[in-house]
This record gives structure tokens, C-alpha cells and sequence, in this order.
């Protein structure tokens, strides 16, 4: 996802910008750039990929002297990601970068080109330049053509403008998208988030939407709709780590809170109110799959055999998962006519990695869901399918697991149309739920100090069985697994229906029971199997949107009109769970002891 950078002062830009973006590098991006004007000249540079290009094409470039800089990482919405299509944008003697969406730019652009400007890029950002300076004709100050030039704007933006007419200057607004100053003496610092400038700069102000204005000489004026504007900087941490999570206690809890966004991200471009759409594939790849084989490991397991329940009942194809380890010794039988998948957070994991090179070699087509681009399992397979979560850093996966089940669910629904196996009315029902599926991840301020309160209850006991059935029994697995790796405490998923084939022999009150009770799935037979375990006095807490008299703790949920909203929704209530218990056990919640995030041994 986007980054800006940028800074006004005497120092090295170069290497300033270079290292903000670095910073900005956890977001994922697949283009960089940087803009630079000093003694009023111009110099820019743009290259595709990792920013060791960048680093590369500019190693003979060195800034000497005040002069102004802007730098961006850019994650594509509006065209490929190409050189032409990375920020800085250039006008004929301006730059431009962007974060955000300008949604009214095919408008604007529509305008410019009939007087006569040429455009580049397929970008909504270079609109913001062609129009700036198309003012700048009208206008002859630099100043009041930047404001007309934001007062056209709809959507959102968070940008940072240099030109040779004010090459002192650096020009700013702020709409819906973050950027903050920092300042250290004279030297004036831009970002979209505080970790590029924590060291350079001593103080902040973080900018409110509708704020715009412009930094010279040491001195920024700030504006909104009223006019110029007083504001009041405040210290800035020097922790990055600290930064880095938001005012999170821990990464795994910041990216608890983030699943909302990203899972918007997961689907931006792939999916509006008819259809589902995915440019990594065609139907040529599809054609003739008769069979799917699903191999990953751990939580991604998890999320794979969620999506065998959906392949199977949407899309009508036979869909068989595998544990990647377990997979690679048993000389399976692999047939012609299947879709080989491997889903994987790091797309690093030594046993799925594998897995997929005995299908290759098999002739089997492949597909990864990864978060990863470029990663090695990227890399070696057919079509990847980007999960787009940004970077995670808890060991213990939670985003990932929310953004690779929401893939499978997108690719389920998309076979199941290509195949002809849903209804119009089946497809709309599933693609409004999935529009939804955000609003079932934002994590309510009193659903969490509940959480909280009840953990203290569930920090001892002979362990925990979380139970679900149907879906909800990967979801089962998933909580059990997020809870032991770093609480520490035992913990199984089980399907519900299996429990008195055994486990319930463990049965007593020092059991805990965490049950998965969804109202659109199975409702009456989960229920009765929650009611066996009562009966033996386990201790039980249900999450379900339905209220249930039998439980010693009840968390009512909200979303209950689609089983994967249901899904989501518990899915975040198991995940706070897990940190809450951890936290007040006072363990390391984002590097639990003996594990590692990527796992690049078998
Ligand atoms: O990067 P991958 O998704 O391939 O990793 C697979 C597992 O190692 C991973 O999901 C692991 O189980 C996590 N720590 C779970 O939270």
C-alpha cells in the first residue's frame, strides 16, 4: 500500500527519502520514485520493484544544498505496475505524489485533455499535476493554483507537490488519507505515518482532513475551509517499534484491528455488485479442472479446509486438503484435471513449497494464495493470487488467515459461476456478503473489554476444546491453534458432532468449551451437541447470535445473515480471546517461545 515521504531542508535528500521509504517498505508496494529540485533544477527517478532499484538507478545521484524532495512507494489501483505509472508524476516542470483514490479523475482528466494536455500514465495522481499547473497559467501563483487545484478534488488524498515556479516550496493536502509534518529545527519533514521521520525529527503535526497548505523557509502555513490556521506540534516518539504499532500493545493486536481494512483491499478490483473478477486468472487456466487439491500448513491449512467446504457446495467440485507435510511422504496419487493449490502467509514455508514442486513435476496446474509477492512459492507457481493483508508480523497469523479465506471464498464463487453451478440469485446474495464481510471484522470497543474481562476466567483448567461444525470446525481448529501458540495453555478444535466419540469422556468443570454456535449454519444440531457437554458440566462459553441459557459465559454476535459473516465475526472474537488470555499470562504475544514466523525448514 502507498508511502510518502518528503522533506525541505539543506541535508542529503537522496538518502532522506531513500530511507522514509524503507521505513514504509512493511506496507508492500510495487514501484518507488523520487523527486528532487535544487539551485531550481529538477531530478527524478522511478523504478519498478523493490527498492534496491531505486537504490541503484540513483547511486551517482548525491543533493547538495537546500532543496525540496518528495518520494513515494506505490501498491497499483489505477493501472499496472509500471515505471510510467510510479510517483513521483511530472507535469512539464511540477511533481506530484499521491496516496489515496481521486475518484473524480476520469472527469478531470477528460477536461485537461481537451485543452490540449497530454497524459502519461493510466493514474488517477497525474490529474493533480496537469491541473495544478493548467491553474498555474490562469493563476501565476504557485500558491493559489495548488488550492484550486485541491478544491476540484474528490475522494481521497494525502499529497505532496514541488515545482520549478516555487522551488523553495513544498505544497501539501490532506483528505481521508494520513500524512503528518515533522519538524526538527528548520528542516521540515512529510509522511504518511510517523516511522519514516522518527530520528530525524523532534516534533509532529499530524494533519486533519481538509488541512492544506505549504512549507518554506522553515515555516509551514496551514489552512482549512476557514482560512489560515494556528496548530500545535507535539514531541514525537524516538521508538520505531514502538510507532510501528499505532498505540497497539502488540503487532498481533494492531493487526487484529487492521482486518476490517485490508480485507476492503483483498477485494478492491475484484469484485463489484454482479460479479467476481480475477485478472491473475483466465478461463483458459480453469478449463477442464475437474478436482482441487489444497496443500498448507498451519493456520493457512485452516484456511484451506474453510474454502473445501465452499468449493465443494458452491462450485460443485470435488476438493480434497492436505497438511504439506504429511502430503510430501505419502507418494499421493495425483490426477490430470486438478487444480493444485498452496496457500501460504510468507510463501517461504519449506514443506508447502515442496508440495508444490512434486505437483509441478506431477503436471498438475497451480495456484497460490499468497500474501507475499516474489516469494519463492510466487515464484514457482502458475497464477498467484495476492492476499494483500500488508506485511504481518505477529508470529501468530491473523490477517492472513481473514484475507486467504476471503481468496478461497472469492475463488470459490467465481468457479461456481463460471461453472454455471449457482444462481444469479445464490451469486448476488454471496457477493453482498462479501461487501459486508468489513464491517463483520471491525472490532467493537466493549466486545473487546469484554473479552477481557471474561479471559480471566480461562487461565487455568485441564484445557480448552473450541467446537463448531461444518466451516465453523476449521474456524474451530484456527481458534485453538492462535490460543496454545501463544497462551501456552492445551488446546484442540474439534467438530462438534465427534465429541461424544471420545473427547467427552474429558468432560468437568475445569473443561473449557469454547463453542462456535453460527444461527445460518447447522444451528439446532450444534446446539445439542453443546447441550451433551453442559449436561456434564464442562465450562462452557458460546459465541452465537443466539441467546443460550446453558452457558456459563455468552458473547452474542451480530452478523447472522450469511454462515461467512458469522465466520468472520467469531473469527475475531477467538483471535482476542487467544491475546487477552496470553496478555494477562504475560507472555510475549508477537514472538511466542519456539516459534518463528516463517518456517523455511521441514
Ligand atoms: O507462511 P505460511 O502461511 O505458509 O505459514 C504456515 C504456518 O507456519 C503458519 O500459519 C503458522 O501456523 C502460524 N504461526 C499460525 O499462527
Amino acid at each position: 500500500m502507498c508511502g510518502i515521504v518528503g522533506y525541505i531542508g539543506p541535508k542529503e535528500k537522496k538518502e532522506i527519502l531513500l530511507d522514509g521509504l524503507k521505513e514504509l517498505e512493511y506496507r508492500g508496494y510495487d514501484s518507488a520514485g523520487i523527486a528532487i529540485i535544487e539551485d531550481k533544477k529538477l531530478n527524478h527517478f522511478k523504478a519498478v520493484g523493490k527498492l534496491e532499484n531505486l537504490a541503484n538507478k540513483t547511486k551517482d545521484y548525491h543533493s547538495s544544498g537546500f532543496g525540496v524532495a518528495i518520494g513515494h512507494t506505490r501498491w497499483a489501483t489505477h493501472g499496472k505496475p509500471t515505471e510510467l505509472n510510479a510517483h513521483p508524476h511530472l507535469g512539464k516542470y511540477s511533481f506530484v505524489v499521491h496516496n489515496g483514490i481521486i475518484e473524480n479523475y476520469q472527469s478531470l482528466k477528460d477536461k485537461l485533455q481537451k485543452n490540449g494536455v497530454t497524459f502519461l500514465s493510466q493514474t488517477d495522481t497525474e490529474t493533480i499535476v496537469h491541473l495544478f499547473e493548467y491553474q498555474c497559467k490562469q493563476d501565476q501563483n504557485a500558491f493559489e493554483s495548488f488550492k484550486k487545484t485541491i478544491s476540484e478534488l474528490e475522494g481521497a488524498y494525502a499529497t505532496l507537490l514541488i515545482t520549478e515556479v516555487a522551488p523553495d516550496t513544498i505544497f501539501f493536502a490532506k483528505n481521508g488519507s494520513p500524512m503528518l509534518i515533522g519538524f526538527d529545527g528548520d528542516d521540515i519533514y512529510f509522511a504518511s505515518s510517523d516511522t519514516p521521520i522518527i530520528g530525524k525529527a523532534k516534533e509532529v503535526y499530524y494533519l486533519e482532513d481538509g488541512e492544506y497548505g505549504y512549507a518554506k523557509e522553515g515555516e509551514v502555513k496551514l489552512f482549512d475551509a476557514n482560512g489560515e490556521k494556528k496548530f500545535q506540534k507535539q514531541s514525537l516518539s524516538t521508538d520505531k517499534a514502538s510507532a510501528q504499532k499505532d498505540g497497539y500493545r502488540f503487532f498481533m493486536e494492531k493487526e487484529i484491528y487492521e482486518q476490517s481494512r485490508v480485507m476492503s483491499e483483498t477485494m478492491m478490483g475484484r469484485i463489484n455488485s454482479n460479479n467476481i473478477y480475477f485478472e491473475e486468472l483466465d478461463s483458459e487456466f480453469l478449463n477442464g479442472i475437474e478436482a482441487i487439491k489444497i496443500c498448507a500448513c498451519g493456520t493457512s491449512y485452516h484456511s484451506a479446509l474453510a474454502s473445501s467446504y465452499l468449493f465443494e457446495r458452491l462450485a460443485r467440485i470435488p476438493c480434497a486438503v492436505e497438511i504439506a507435510s504429511e502430503f510430501r511422504y505419502k507418494e499421493p496419487l495425483l490426477k490430470q484435471n486438478t487444480l493444485f493449490i498452496t496457500i501460504s502467509q510468507s510463501g517461504e514455508t519449506a514443506d508447502t513449497l515442496e508440495a508444490l514442486k512434486m505437483a509441478k513435476r506431477a503436471g498438475l496446474k497451480s495456484l497460490t494464495v499468497c500474501n507475499v509477492d516474489n516469494s519463492s512459492i510466487v515464484r514457482e507457481s502458475d497464477r498467484a493470487i495476492l492476499t494483500r493483508a500488508g506485511i504481518e508480523k505477529g508470529v501468530a497469523s491473523t490477517k492472513a488467515f481473514a484475507t486467504q479465506t476471503m481468496v478461497l471464498w472469492m475463488l470459490s464463487v467465481y468457479m461456481a459461476s463460471l461453472k454455471g453451478t449457482i444462481s444469479q440469485d445464490v451469486l448476488k446474495g454471496e457477493i453482498d456478503a462479501m461487501i459486508h464481510t468489513p464491517k463483520a471484522l471491525i472490532v467493537n470497543e466493549g466486545l473487546h473489554e469484554k473479552i477481557h474481562r471474561l479471559s480471566k476466567r480461562y487461565l487455568h483448567g485441564h484445557g480448552f476444546f473450541f467446537i463448531g461444525r461444518d466451516l465453523f470446525y476449521p474456524l474451530a481448529l484456527e481458534g485453538a491453534l492462535k490460543l496454545k501458540e501463544i497462551s501456552y495453555l492445551h488446546a484442540e478444535g474439534y467438530p462438534a458432532g465427534e465429541m461424544k466419540h471420545g473427547p467427552i469422556a474429558l468432560a468437568d468443570s475445569e473443561l473449557f468449551t469454547i463453542a462456535l454456535m453460527p444461527r445460518s449454519l447447522h444451528y439446532e444440531k450444534i446446539k445439542s451437541n453443546v447441550e451433551e457437554l453442559s449436561a456434564r458440566d464442562a465450562t462452557i462459553l458460546a459465541i452465537s447470535p443466539m441467546p443460550f441459557d446453558l452457558a456459563d459465559d455468552f458473547i452474542q454476535t451480530k452478523y447472522d445473515s450469511h454462515p461467512m459473516l458469522e465466520f468472520f465475526e467469531m473469527m475475531v472474537i477467538t483471535q482476542i480471546l487467544a491475546l487477552e488470555i496470553s496478555i494477562r499470562l504475560g507472555n510475549d504475544v508477537d514472538m511466542p517461545r519456539n516459534l518463528a514466523k516463517s518456517v523455511t525448514v521441514e
